[in-house]
């Protein structure tokens, strides 16, 4: 069934006052998730903070049944944390890495995840390698297979990159993974909410990723999975009288399942708020939502690219809901400014958000363009009209 788009945006307020391009920076709200977070404020103001928890015991608990349905997991293997860079960090630091010890990551890896990297390899001596590219732009998964060996410890890989439209070939990763037995981390934070993402399928043995982009969910929350055969294999980094109990003066125990990398206290405003927009997309359905947002981003790169002076830097044998492109002559911010004066929202995306990929292709900051399902064909071509009015072209 195709997405019904007139209701999407009916529901969605922002659609009235604003051209929202920006969905892999934060998406907006629908009326659904906005009620949530409001209404759990008000119980709070209104009887108290903790008593309006255990009045919505219930509600804040289906966040966890919610998001093991989004992913194909089971609740136990599910932690909410407050972003997806927490989500991710909690389990890369929960590992046992050791001096000698190989990281294989991706080009297109995020900032965060290679800054943590480089930390454990200060620390530790760590080692991090990164895969090389198909000729479509993607992991290239024989190469990956090629640079197998007893030392690798860890595959760290995105799914969708920050700044390029591609959907990297995560089930295939997963496969060398699993065959070779090597602990595989995937940071799923642009591609939930646009695409199905099922752990399963893809086998990998963490995930994390964040609710405030495609999932449409509030900002400040994030989840992280942990597949319940591997929890074990992890020592959390930190851990408070909610993720263990003080069983004795000089010792403690873990909870048995992921909520082991949560922390006591948490916006239970925005968690019943993520559950609602993952609720939301299920019930539209992720198969509708990537087919409306796969062709609203190719229709956009295509009418980006037939205008004089714009490059699309997109790759990928598969792409997805992130267009980011240049301008010849007109810098990135020059152009979201632009942009922004039409009440277009875009985002920038920076070298320093993922230098390796960058600096490899010798990348501009690039304006970064990411449509969801409630945006309209209209909506691009008053993009690409701004972009062709560019002052002096
Ligand atoms: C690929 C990727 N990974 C991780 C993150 C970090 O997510 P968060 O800001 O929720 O920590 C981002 C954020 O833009 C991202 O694009």
């Amino acid at each position: 069934m195709p997405l019904d788009v007139e209701r999407a945006r009916a529901e969605t307020p922002g659609c009235r006052t604003v051209t929202h391009l920006n969905n892999a920076g934060a998406a907006l709200a629908p009326s659904p998730v906005l009620e949530a977070v409001i209404d759990h404020l008000r119980l709070e103001a209104t009887i108290g903070g903790y008593e309006a928890a255990a009045a919505r015991g219930e509600a804040t608990e289906h966040a966890y049944d919610a998001v093991a349905a989004l992913l194909g997991a089971r609740r136990e293997e599910i932690a909410l944390v407050e972003n997806a860079t927490r989500a991710w960090d909690m389990a890369f630091y929960a590992l046992p890495l050791r001096a000698g010890d190989r990281i294989l990551t991706s080009t297109s890896e995020y900032a965060s995840n290679v800054i943590a990297f480089l930390q454990l390899a200060r620390r530790t001596g760590v080692q991090v390698e990164v895969v090389p590219d198909d000729s479509d732009g993607q992991l290239d998964v024989d190469a990956l297979r090629g640079l197998l060996d007893e030392r690798v410890k860890l595959i760290a890989v995105n799914h969708v990159p920050t700044h390029n439209g591609l959907v990297n070939p995560a089930a295939e990763i997963g496969k060398v993974a699993t065959q070779a037995g090597v602990p595989y981390l995937l940071d799923a934070c642009q591609s939930v909410g646009q695409l199905p993402v099922d752990v399963r399928e893809i086998g990998c043995d963490l995930l994390s990723a964040t609710g405030r982009k495609f999932l449409r969910g509030p900002r400040g929350t994030g989840f992280l999975y942990v597949s319940a055969p591997f929890l074990e294999r992890l020592d959390p980094p930190f851990l408070d009288l909610y993720a263990a109990e003080w069983t004795a003066p000089d010792s403690y125990t873990m909870r048995p399942d992921a909520r082991r990398f949560e922390s006591w206290e948490s916006s239970l405003a925005c968690r019943i708020g993520l559950a609602a927009a993952v609720d939301y997309a299920l019930a539209l359905g992720l198969e509708a939502i990537e087919e409306r947002v796969t062709a609203l981003a190719a229709e956009l790169r295509e009418r980006l690219r037939a205008i004089p002076g714009v490059s699309v830097h997109d790759r990928g044998a598969r792409q997805c809901g992130i267009v980011t492109f240049s301008v010849a002559g007109h810098p990135a911010g020059e152009v979201a400014e632009a942009l922004a004066a039409r009440k277009i929202n875009v985002s920038l995306s920076a070298p320093e958000a993922a230098r390796y990929d960058f600096e490899r292709r010798g990348l501009p900051v690039l304006v970064r363009a990411s449509p969801h399902y409630y945006n309209t064909g209209d909506e691009l071509a008053a993009l690409c009209q701004v972009v062709e009015r560019l002052p002096g072209r």
